[in-house]
Order: C-alpha cells, then structure tokens, then sequence
C-alpha cells in the first residue's frame, strides 16, 4: 500500500483531492489542515462515514484510509523533520517514505484577502520554503506544487494588453512583476520546486491553475457567491467593479484530470498552466447564472471593490501537445452544475 500526504486537506481544492484520491487508489491518505479556512471532513464526507480517534489523529471510512491530523503544516512538517519516521513509530502506520505529496496548505483567499491582507498572504512563503526543505530531506517519490495564474507578469492582463498567457511568459530569468505578494510568494514556491528538483532529484510538478470553481467552493470565491445570489433572484445585480474583467474558469474535475496526469510527465519542477484558454468576464458569468434563474437584472457595478488584473487566461496549446489534455467540462455545464448546487443549498 502507498500512503500519500496532502497539506491544506480540508480547503477546496485538497479535500476534492483527498476523495478523489480515496476513491481512485487504495491507497491511505494523510491528511493536514489548521482549518483556518477549510472545514472539518465531517462536513464534507459523506453522512455516517466512520471515525475513529487515535491520539490527535482522526481516521475516517470503512477501510480507515483517511488519516486527518489537524494542526498548521509548519509544525507538523517540524516533527517530521525532528524525526522522520514519527507516523510509524508513534502511530504505527508501517512505511518510511510518503509517495504523493499533494501542497494546498495556503492563505489564499480570493481577491479580498489578497489586496487587502498581503502581508498575512506572504506567510505563505514560510509554509513553502519550510515545505520545499523537509521535501529536500524526506524526498518522496513525487511532489505537487500548486503555483497559480497569480505567478504571471500583471503586465501582460491589461485591459489594452491582455494576451493568452503561456509557460514561457515565466522566465526566471527574465522576469516581469507577478501579482502581489500572492503572485510572488507562488513564482517563489516554483523556484524552490526548480531547485528542489535540479539540486537534490526530488521529482517535482508544478501546476499554474487559473480560476479553478466547483460546487462545494466556499461563499467568498465569486462563482459560488454569484450563483448563490442569481439563485435568490438578487435584482439589481451587484458586480464588483464594471463586470468586464475576465477570467478562465477551470473545473476542479479538470484540475484534478490535468494535475494527476502531469503528475505522471513532468518531473523537474517546471510549470504547467491549468484553464479553459477561455476568457469569460464577469458579466458573462452573471448573464449564465441568472439566465438558469430565469430572469434578467439590472446590474450594479460596485466600483469600490477590488477587481485585480483585467483579463486574465491561458494559453493550452502547451499542455495539450505535452500531455494530450484538454478540458471535459464547459463553463455551461460547470456553471449549471454549481447553480444546482446552490439550488439545493437553498433547500
Ligand atoms: N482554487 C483555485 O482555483 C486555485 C488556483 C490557483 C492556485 N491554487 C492554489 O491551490 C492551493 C489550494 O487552494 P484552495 O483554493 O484549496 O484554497 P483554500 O483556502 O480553500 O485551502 C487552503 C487550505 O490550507 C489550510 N491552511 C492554511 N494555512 C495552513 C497551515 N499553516 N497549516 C495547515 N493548513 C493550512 C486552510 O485551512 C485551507 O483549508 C493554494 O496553494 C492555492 O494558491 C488554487
């Protein structure tokens, strides 16, 4: 059996990883969380899994092979650094080596928290570089580094020069001016992959997914949020600034896809964009949902509110020639499916 770590485990994207990873492998799956953001599993695994306590330590299924330990990362990964083997001798969970390490634990926070908290974004940073050096140590057999769009040069997502974003519009070398703190603290976490992979032949995957949404995505992200509000029938229809920015929606299904694939390719920390190569404004966004609520609002920019970047998307010719991928699920289908999801949690 391999045993595999997520960090960040309960937030959006890692606790879809960790069903998914339950549900696909039967492998067992660690689990770390602060839950600072994301929800305890009981919240999001199915009503009536099993739980049992160990110590600190609580295993969730039928099969016990999802093994949450709720703390912040930086003192778990101390521990491990202290005494590598501590899951085995401590818990007696029998294996020396992690194989998929999966790294979500991150202040993230959507536009709000990132214009207006970037100092407390920046600890990311410490997450990261005390991340990237306990992996440098215990060198599993493959990590994920999640980057993001955040990483690119905001100088190329203007509203008079907006251009398809490419992996080679990253160049350590020669570099443009990420998207504040968030933006540096990512390009910084891709370097420490490159290095982590290069100096010490740790095999490493970095992801640079776009705006990825999905049905169980917290209220403050805009997706959820606006179709929870179409949903209520709101009328006027409140957007943050004009509406016209842009951005390439991606599903969390897709992303998982694209991730777990690259997985399998790409193993020197270089980077891989994740989106539709679609740029979709919010206004767009707003016309899809409240045309699934079935009426038509008057919308009310809220210029006040942070917007970031105008457009932003990606470019997939890459990763469809490297990997063969392209993304199943359309913005219609995506959106009806979280539309639907805000229906029942109305109900
Ligand atoms: N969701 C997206 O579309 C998207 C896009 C680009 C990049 N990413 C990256 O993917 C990762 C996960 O994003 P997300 O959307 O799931 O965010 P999220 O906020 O939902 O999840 C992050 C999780 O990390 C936890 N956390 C924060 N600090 C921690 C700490 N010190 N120790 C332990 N847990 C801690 C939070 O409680 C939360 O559950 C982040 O690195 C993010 O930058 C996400």
């Amino acid at each position: 059996m391999n045993y595999h770590l997520i960090t960040g485990g309960c937030g959006f994207v890692g606790r879809n990883f960790v069903k998914r990873m339950h549900r696909t492998t039967q492998d067992t799956i660690f689990f770390v969380d602060d839950l600072s953001v994301g929800t305890h599993p009981s919240t999001w695994l199915p009503e009536g899994t099993p739980v049992r306590k160990l110590d600190n330590l609580e295993i969730f299924g039928e099969d016990e092979r999802m093994v949450f330990l709720k703390g912040d990362f930086r003192d778990v990964v101390r521990e491990l650094i202290a005494d590598d083997q501590f899951l085995k001798t401590k818990y007696g969970f029998d294996f020396t080596k992690f194989s998929d390490v999966f790294h979500f634990a991150a202040i993230v926070g959507g536009r709000a928290k990132i214009d207006g908290d970037p100092m407390m974004v920046a600890l990311d940073l410490s997450i990261d570089a005390e991340f990237f050096y306990w992996v440098t140590k215990h060198k599993p057999a493959r990590v994920l580094y999640p980057s993001s769009s955040a990483a690119y040069p905001v100088d190329l997502q203007t509203d008079t020069n907006a251009i398809a974003l490419s992996e080679t519009d990253i160049d350590f070398k020669k570099m443009g001016q990420p998207d504040m703190t968030y933006g540096w603290t990512k390009l910084t976490g891709e370097y420490l992959a490159f290095i982590a992979a290069k100096y010490y032949g740790v095999s490493v995957t970095c992801i640079r997914p776009f705006s990825g949404y999905g049905e169980d995505q917290d209220l403050t992200y805009p997706i959820p949020a606006i179709a929870a509000r179409a949903a209520g029938k709101e009328n006027p229809f409140e957007v943050w600034g004009s509406g016209k920015q842009g951005r390439d929606f991606v599903h969390i299904e897709d992303v998982m896809d694209c991730t777990l694939l690259a997985m399998e390719h790409i193993t020197d920390g270089s980077a891989i964009n994740i989106g539709q190569g679609r740029l979709t404004s919010f206004l767009e966004i707003i016309e899809i949902f409240t045309r699934f609520a079935g009426y038509n609002p008057t919308i009310k920019p809220l210029l006040d509110k942070p917007v970031g970047v105008h457009s932003r998307y990606c470019n997939m010719d890459y990763v469809k020639e490297r990997l063969g991928w392209e993304p199943k699920i359309s913005i219609e289908d995506g959106m009806r499916r979280v539309y639907e999801a805000a229906l029942d949690r109305r109900n």
